[in-house]
């Protein structure tokens, strides 16, 4: 089976093509940089608009396939921006409908889960999903993925991206305060925010970005970022001790972050856990994740009507039953 999926939650729109066993055929995408930040939901749904169609004529080029050789089409359904989830919408639609192919909308958060399952062989593992718009630590348990911690306010990418324009630093911000973070000479006293299983970022934001100027740059980078990622350690490690897994999967955007990586390593060895990191196409968004999750999903039997792809902005993590794996 050959499926297409198409990804647009947020600032990236990208087509990506993959067979029955997650190999890659194609990988297209664009992403929106801003320079001074934050996402405007018009600009996103033109920028995706725009950037549609020669996305996907790459991809198939690139994948050497025609639109009737493809077998599925699925698309981020949500959770995400809705006028940016309308244009992928809008696009799965039209090419399911126009070629007469079966259409599937899937939950962008799981997806990024069954694509870092599959290539990192995991079993049953609780996994770090650490981007720009979202920080969740998950795992599997009785029909559903649980979010066992969150951030309760902007995500850890989001984080470092703020921080980053705050240090005159281009989007995304993350490569270059990560190398930061390993030439830091000291560590620069700053808030630490766990709420029970939860996080809070904001509060750190707002002090270091308070700091910029007064103390150096990457001993300031190098501070914020161990205390983001050691909150983040700190609730996974957490999560593994209180559902007994031995597996940890660090997902999203921001598992490119060598720091938040070795965090999370020294943390599994110590307590004997497996950690695992998928080749990184399949961390960030792309069309990858729910060309993915819409093969999995098919091939348990899921089928959808016209009427129940529209788009679900908030819809949860655990809000989608996971029929696939509770059957099994
Ligand atoms: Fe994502």
């Amino acid at each position: 089976m050959i499926a297409l999926g198409i990804e647009s939650t947020a600032h990236t729109f990208g087509i990506g093509i993959v067979d029955s066993e997650c190999n890659i055929l194609a990988n297209e995408k664009h992403s929106v940089a801003t320079e001074a930040g934050g996402l405007i939901p018009r600009e996103l749904a033109e920028h995706h608009l725009k950037h549609a169609k020669p996305l996907l004529e790459s991809a198939l080029e690139k994948a050497r396939v025609k639109i009737k050789e493809i077998d599925l089409i699925s698309f981020s359904q949500g959770p995400g921006i809705g006028n940016a989830l309308s244009i992928g919408a809008v696009a799965a639609r039209a090419l399911a409908l126009g070629n007469k192919k079966p259409l599937l909308g899937v939950n962008h958060c799981v997806a990024h889960v069954e694509i870092a399952k599959k290539l990192t062989n995991a079993k049953d593992a609780i996994y770090v999903y650490a981007s720009g718009a979202n920080t969740q630590i998950i795992g599997y348990e009785t029909g559903r993925y649980r979010v066992y911690g969150e951030t309760l306010d902007i995500g850890i990418g989001n984080l470092l991206d703020s921080f980053g324009r705050a240090l005159g630093i281009g989007f995304p911000a993350g490569p270059k305060i990560d190398e930061m973070y390993f030439q830091a000479k000291e560590y620069v006293e700053l808030p630490y925010s766990v709420k029970g299983m939860d996080l809070v970022f904001s509060g750190l934001q707002t002090a270091a970005e308070r700091l910029v100027g007064k103390a150096d740059e990457k001993d300031l980078a190098y501070s914020l970022m161990h205390n983001a990622f050691a909150e983040l350690t700190e609730v996974s490690e957490r999560a593994l001790a209180h559902t007994e897994k031995g597996e940890l999967v660090v997902t999203g955007g921001v598992a490119a972050s060598k720091a938040l990586r070795k965090m999370l390593q020294e943390m599994c060895e110590a307590r004997g856990a497996f950690f695992r990191v998928p080749p990184f196409p399949a961390c960030p968004d792309s069309g990858l994740l729910p060309a993915w999750l819409g093969v999995v999903e098919y091939e348990s039997g899921i089928r959808m009507k016209l009427e129940e792809t529209i788009v679900k902005p908030k819809q949860r993590t655990d809000d989608v039953e996971v029929t696939w794996l509770s059957k099994k």
